[in-house]
């Protein structure tokens, strides 16, 4: 795949300059390349300023690897930043959420209506015994009061966990039980396609097997059925009801800790990513105003699920701590109409929209004319994330979305990184198609080969950071030798991302994918192990190995080789009942494309699957290196098995 993608890459030579009349409104201007270049701390202190502050920072970095601390002593409280502080402005009645459900249904929230709601809340957590450290889970649909609970634990100095409302009963008690949880937060349903997802009966379930939560506070969303067990389920409205509307926000040090956010592994355990206050509401402030060049009268859409990195950093935290205005859906794209998106931008006059390229590829897949159909004029800057945007799909979206005229900002970060690393300035930067340009004013990234030096322009390897920025992780949940061993031990004192990546000759950075074997469905990571566990799970299976095939949508599809038990054989319908089971383990995003059942797989003398090798089947190439396989008549028989069933 590497070899392909370089290909294909090295022949685009398209480039997009900002406009001048752009560049010269432009937020950021190249004079922050210059500055942080020559004193990368200094730059970071003085966008410290961004924010408020209860009490000063006195030192700006604490570094020893790979233990950062930014902002030594400094207090202050992410809510209060993206809330309390707006209310002494102008802004206290401007809409800081315009949200829209998938039935049509709206609200705006006004800055100082979100102030109300989120302290209330906030009074709610603290009569049902939260306080400063507690964690809370919150499994919510994409509808404000997913907002509204995050700060109002960032509130109370209550880190939050948010696990993406289409997982699993089975991935949300790991979750729960992981973070040891206090309360959840879930809502009766969620709205999807016009049918109703069981939110609060999922979350039954899950707490079957959980013993640390107290309560569950339930959003009245969909209106369906729902059993509440008498003193453990409470509803939202009822305690809202009486909320007082006053409740301070607690001075938190700048290295507590915001939240813990769930994400997959190469081992079956999904990791507790651990961000703290201080740099992270930095980092994502900042970078959410310059890559974004964000305006007073902006009307900005972040497409992604509040469950996601993206949606904590540029959802809720980056926006609302710079006192935008959120425009936020509650569906998918092609419900009730494969327009709805842009329906959605028409009707608010949406004017930034940050996106995902398996989104882009589906619209492309649908055709121009529902976007053609629409007045996308509004639009003035287009933003992509979660995976590599090829050229064509890139080209599409700066024609029939950007109508030629919006820069775009292709951002690579992660969830660990919680801020944006690589971006185009969209009033400074020239842009190439399928690149991501070059790290943001402040990061430091290199592309490095297997000995860990530097590679030449021109050419690829592993990305990587020696320096640490604001916003990165500081730990996995519980587990600070995961970490190291984790992110740190590749090489020497160095962050190592996982993906792989070319620069070119104008050092410009182009991602090739990830270089383990964590699958990239629909810019979702999602870890073989976990896939093969679930298989495993089922009583028939004896083994299973899973890959990432290429796939025109989703980037990404999961195709799964899997063996069975002594005494079993392959029946119809096996390979359906296996690809529901993976669904009801992990959710619907892991469900296998296609499912091979094979005697063996191929396996290192050592007992190691390679994945590589099965992934070299699957997308029809010569094999790579197979010195180390140990039976190398397994790949004769998966290929043809492989080439008769496809
Ligand atoms: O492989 C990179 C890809 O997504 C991974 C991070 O996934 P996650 O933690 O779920 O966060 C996604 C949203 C920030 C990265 O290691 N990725 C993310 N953005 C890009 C990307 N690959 C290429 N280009 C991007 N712009």
């Amino acid at each position: 795949m590497v070899a392909k993608e370089l290909e294909a890459l090295l022949s685009e030579n398209r480039r997009f300059k900002p406009s001048e009349e752009f560049q010269s409104k432009a937020n950021a201007t190249s004079d922050a390349y210059k500055e942080s270049s020559e004193d990368r701390l200094g730059f970071w202190a003085k966008q410290s300023e961004r924010l408020t502050w209860f009490e000063p920072w006195t030192e700006v970095l604490d570094w020893k690897p790979p233990f950062a601390k930014w902002f030594i002593d400094g207090k202050l409280n992410a809510c209060y930043n993206c809330v309390d502080r707006h209310l002494k402005t102008w802004r206290r009645n401007k809409a800081a959420i315009i949200f829209e459900g998938e039935n049509g249904d709206g609200r705006v929230l006004t800055y100082q209506d979100l102030y109300r709601e989120v302290s209330k809340f906030a009074n709610v957590l603290k009569s049902l015994g939260i306080k400063k450290g507690d964690r809370v889970t919150i499994y919510l649909p994409m509808i404000p009061e997913a907002v509204i609970a995050m700060l109002a634990c960032a509130r109370l100095g209550a880190p939050h966990s948010v696990i993406f409302g289409g997982f699993s009963a089975e991935s949300l008690k790991d979750r729960i039980n992981d973070a040891q949880a206090k309360v959840l937060i879930t809502s009766d349903g969620s709205f999807r396609k016009g049918n109703v997802v069981p939110l609060k009966a999922n979350a039954d379930t899950a707490l079957l097997g959980v013993n640390c939560i107290e309560h569950v506070v339930v959003v009245k969303r969909t209106e369906n059925k729902v059993q509440m067990q008498e003193g453990r389920d409470l509803w939202y409205h009822e305690l809202m009801k009486d909320a007082k509307i006053v409740c301070p926000a607690e001075p938190m040090d700048a290295e507590d800790m915001l939240f813990i956010l769930y994400t997959s592994g190469t081992t079956g355990k999904p990791k507790g990513v651990v961000h703290t206050t201080g740099g992270y509401m930095v980092g994502v402030s900042t970078t959410h105003d310059w890559v974004f060049d964000l305006k007073e009268d902006d009307v900005y859409w972040c497409t992604a699920d509040v469950g996601w990195i993206t949606g904590h950093s540029y959802i809720v935290y980056g926006p609302l701590a710079n006192g935008a205005t959120v425009f936020m859906y509650e569906g998918t794209p092609d419900y009730p109409a494969k327009d709805r998106f842009w329906e959605l931008i028409e009707k608010y006059r949406v004017t930034i929209l940050y996106t995902a390229p398996t989104a882009i590829r589906t619209f492309m897949k649908w055709g121009p004319n529902y976007p053609q159909e629409r007045d996308l004029t509004s639009l003035r800057l287009l933003g992509s994330v979660g995976e590599p945007i090829n050229p064509e799909a890139w080209i599409w979206y700066h024609k029939y979305i950007g109508g030629e005229r919006c820069p775009i900002v292709d951002t690579w970060w992660q969830t660990e990184t919680g801020m944006i690393l690589m971006t185009p300035l969209p009033g400074v930067t020239e842009t190439k198609p399928g690149s991501c340009t070059v790290p943001f004013p402040g990061v430091k990234m290199e592309i490095i080969d297997q000995a860990g030096n530097p590679v030449p322009k021109g050419s690829g390897g592993f990305i990587v950071a020696r320096e640490p920025w604001p916003a990165m992780l500081r730990t996995v949940y519980n587990d600070p030798e995961r970490y190291v061993s984790t992110y740190w031990s590749n090489w020497e004192g160095v962050y190592f991302a996982g993906d792989g990546a070319k620069w070119d000759e104008d050092g410009y950075f182009w991602i090739l994918g990830r270089v383990d074997d964590v699958i990239n469905v629909s810019g979702h990571r999602i870890g073989t192990a976990e896939v093969e566990s679930a298989l495993v799970d089922n009583s028939m299976v004896a083994e299973a190995a899973c890959i990432g095939k290429e796939h025109d949508v989703k980037g990404q599809a999961v195709v799964c080789f899997v063996t069975l038990k002594e005494g079993f054989k392959v029946m119809d319908g096996l390979d359906d009942e296996l690809k529901k089971h993976v669904a009801k383990k992990i959710g619907a995003l892991a469900r296998p494309e296609d499912i091979f059942f094979t005697a063996e797989l191929p396996k290192t003398r050592s007992g190691k699957i390679m994945r590589r090798l099965l992934r070299d089947i699957a997308e029809g190439r010569a094999l790579g290196d197979v010195s180390t396989l140990a039976d190398a008549s397994v790949l004769d028989f998966l290929k043809k098995k492989y080439n008769e069933e496809e």
